[in-house]
């Protein structure tokens, strides 16, 4: 890989009108920033992210998930602007690809076609109908000639339809011999990485214009393009998982992180999301039902479950308003509204409807311990920490706060009194 690249993501980001770094903005559960540096790693070993406002947080958010990324803090005082950006960074490689740190839906593949040309400079362009936003280039016989930022067209060339995409490959040397001659004589007193193109026009060097799909190169400058961008990238994720053996009823209705994994043959119906790294093997997630951060095999949740951070569920069924909180429930059955957490709960055991674990008494979480075979009966609350063994029943409505020994009864609940007529006394019904 004889690539270095530069990811220019020093900008504020003011449209986002946010106090998160533009580039930390997440999309399908991880930072844009994230998936223009897989994209990068895809294609160089020399990588290297140009930041200025809020740098710290940025570099720390990227130091948890990546290794051997070279930063750059820009000397924005001096040297605000795109071009200001790329001056003074080291390179190992005599080929450098540029990209904006806020062009989360580009990938290696879409970058391929730019990095088929020899040209001293490789510019990505695209044509809209609506070019508003975008610097404006200037292409003839072939050739690049220049670009015009929005701020600095004349009426004629704001009707120009061919725009900068924002990613060029430079020869290291042009570089080198251009960013010293850029000066911040326009609109928004910058340095424009876009003037250089021109600088190396001027002495006739070869600059090629790659007209590259619009949609992976979409740049993100406002929550409706986070937005926007999103949606692009669920669909690919859909896409991706429907094409290896995943079953969507109305895909367009599910949500799906882009670190989720599904293994075998599963099921989505409508409504579906699942967060995190969950992974869902052999599993089918029912309507409206949220997974999050979860491990589910051959199980099936929902209609309308919850799946919090850190549970397994095998050869498992949840139903209807089930929660379950970092808890392994293995062979289980607990079919309607319940809240298990903190527990284990083992083979062959039913949960009856309105169960709950009581795992919390306001400082600490305790665990609630469940064997094989248990017959949880409705409206069973577990006060942890709390063990069941193997081959229990627990009648109906017991407040459990004592382990209960294999092969046991356990009940707590007060014992039924009748009163007779009591009805049509308290009513006055006449009847008696
Ligand atoms: C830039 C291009 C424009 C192109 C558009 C495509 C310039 C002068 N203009 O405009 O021709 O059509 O991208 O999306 O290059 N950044 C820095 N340091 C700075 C300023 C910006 O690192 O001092 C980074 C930003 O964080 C961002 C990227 O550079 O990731 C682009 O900056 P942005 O302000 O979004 O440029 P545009 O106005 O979109
Ligand atoms: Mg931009």
């Amino acid at each position: 890989m004889s690539l270095s690249v530069i990811i220019l993501a020093a900008g504020q980001g003011t449209r986002m009108k946010s106090d998160l770094p533009k580039v930390l903005h997440p999309i399908s559960g991880l930072p844009m920033l994230h998936y223009t540096l897989k994209a990068a790693q895809a294609l160089s070993d020399d990588i290297t992210v140009v930041l200025y406002h809020q740098a710290d947080r940025v570099r720390e958010n990227i130091e948890k998930s990546f290794e051997g990324i070279k930063f750059k803090i820009q000397d924005h005082a001096n040297y605000p602007g795109t071009g200001g950006a790329v001056m003074n960074i080291g390179m190992l490689h005599d080929r450098v690809l540029v990209l904006n740190g806020d062009m989360p839906l580009v990938t290696a593949e879409s970058l391929r076609p730019l990095l088929m040309s020899d040209a001293d400079i490789v510019m990505s362009v695209f044509d809209l109908d609506d070019p508003s936003g975008y610097g404006r280039v200037i292409v003839e016989k072939g050739e690049v000639q220049g670009i015009v930022e929005e701020k600095d067209c004349s009426e004629e060339q704001k009707r120009i339809k061919t725009v900068n995409a924002g990613v060029y490959i430079f020869k290291k040397e042009i570089l080198d011999r251009y960013l010293p001659l850029l000066s911040n004589d326009n609109a928004q007193a910058e340095y424009y990485l876009t003037d250089l193109v021109r600088l190396a026009r001027e002495e006739g060097r070869h600059i090629e214009p790659v007209w590259v799909e619009e949609e992976a190169f979409k740049g993100v400058n406002s929550r409706y393009d986070l937005a926007h961008a999103e949606e692009i990238m669920q669909e690919r994720i859909r896409e991706k998982w429907m094409r290896a053996g995943v079953t969507m009823h109305l895909p367009h209705t599910i949500y799906i992180d882009s670190r989720a994994v599904f293994e075998g043959d599963c099921i989505l119906d409508n409504g579906v999301t699942i967060h995190g790294e969950s992974i869902i093997t052999r599993s089918h997630i029912k309507s409206h039902s949220v997974i999050e951060d979860a491990d589910i095999k051959d199980s099936s949740c929902g209609p309308m479950a919850r799946v919090r951070p850190g549970s397994i569920l095998e050869k498992t069924h949840i139903g209807n308003f089930v929660e379950v909180k970092k808890s392994h429930l293995k062979g289980v059955k607990a079919g309607h509204l319940s809240y298990l957490g903190d527990a284990e709960i083992d083979e062959g055991t039913n949960i009856g409807a309105g169960t709950i674990t009581c795992n919390y008494d306001g400082v600490r979480k305790y665990k609630t311990k469940i064997g094989k075979n248990v017959f949880v009966g409705s409206d069973t609350q577990f006060v942890a920490p709390v063990t069941i063994e193997d081959n229990v029943l627990i009648a109906a409505g017991t407040t459990v706060t004592e382990d209960v020994r294999e092969g046991s009864l356990a009940i707590s609940r007060t014992p039924q009194k009748m009163v007779a007529n009591f009805f049509h006394r308290f009513f006055k019904t006449g009847k008696k």
